[in-house]
């Protein structure tokens, strides 16, 4: 399906998305701040890129960098096949370890980094969303969501299809 910007349509304004991240940051640094003075935050590139960027500004406790990259959509649908495109390095045993997602669908992407990531020991995981599609029982429980949306498709603010409308300055859907 070819895809053009004019089939693009407004969900949420880069202001609200802004509001969102910054709701997201204050919940968040209520949680962490009684249990430890820096975080590890590891950002699901490429789509969370600018969700991530917003949201650490927003978080008032010290906030370190991990940044993975996994694909697992092509078009308008998930494979069901992980690709990891490369990994963090740093050491997050004994860390409190907060993933920062963009969208969750089928909750295979977050299942496998959840996976993976326990591996390191961290003390704790948490899970921080832009959005998440209610479409399928996915089963994770993702403890910061900014928007809980439809089965729609979504791009811009970091989501693509097929890699273009990534820059688009707001979240937007086609339908399906
Ligand atoms: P899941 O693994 O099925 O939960 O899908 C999550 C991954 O697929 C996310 O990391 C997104 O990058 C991508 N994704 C899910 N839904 C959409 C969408 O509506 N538009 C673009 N990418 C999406
Ligand atoms: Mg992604």
């Amino acid at each position: 399906m070819k895809i053009n910007r004019e089939d693009i349509k407004i969900l949420y304004t880069l202001d609200e998305i802004r509001d969102a991240a910054k709701k997201l940051g204050k919940e968040i640094t209520d949680f962490y701040k009684d249990k430890t003075d820096v975080i590890h935050a590891v950002c699901i590139l490429k789509g969370a890129i600018h969700f991530f960027t917003e949201l650490v500004l927003n978080i008032d406790i010290d906030v370190i960098y991990s940044f993975i990259h996994i694909t697992s959509y092509s078009g308008m649908d998930s494979t069901g096949r992980i690709r990891v495109k490369s990994w963090l390095e740093e050491d997050l045993e004994d860390k409190y370890l907060l993933i920062v997602e963009d969208v969750v669908d089928t909750g295979l992407t977050l299942r496998y980094v959840m996976r993976y990531l326990k591996k390191y020991r961290p003390k704790d995981i948490r899970i921080a969303a832009l959005a998440e599609k209610s479409s399928h029982d996915h089963g994770i429980k993702v403890d910061f969501v900014g928007f809980h949306l439809e089965d729609q498709f979504l791009l811009g603010y970091g989501l693509d299809y097929d890699e273009r409308f990534r820059n688009l300055p707001f979240l937007g859907y086609v339908e399906k």
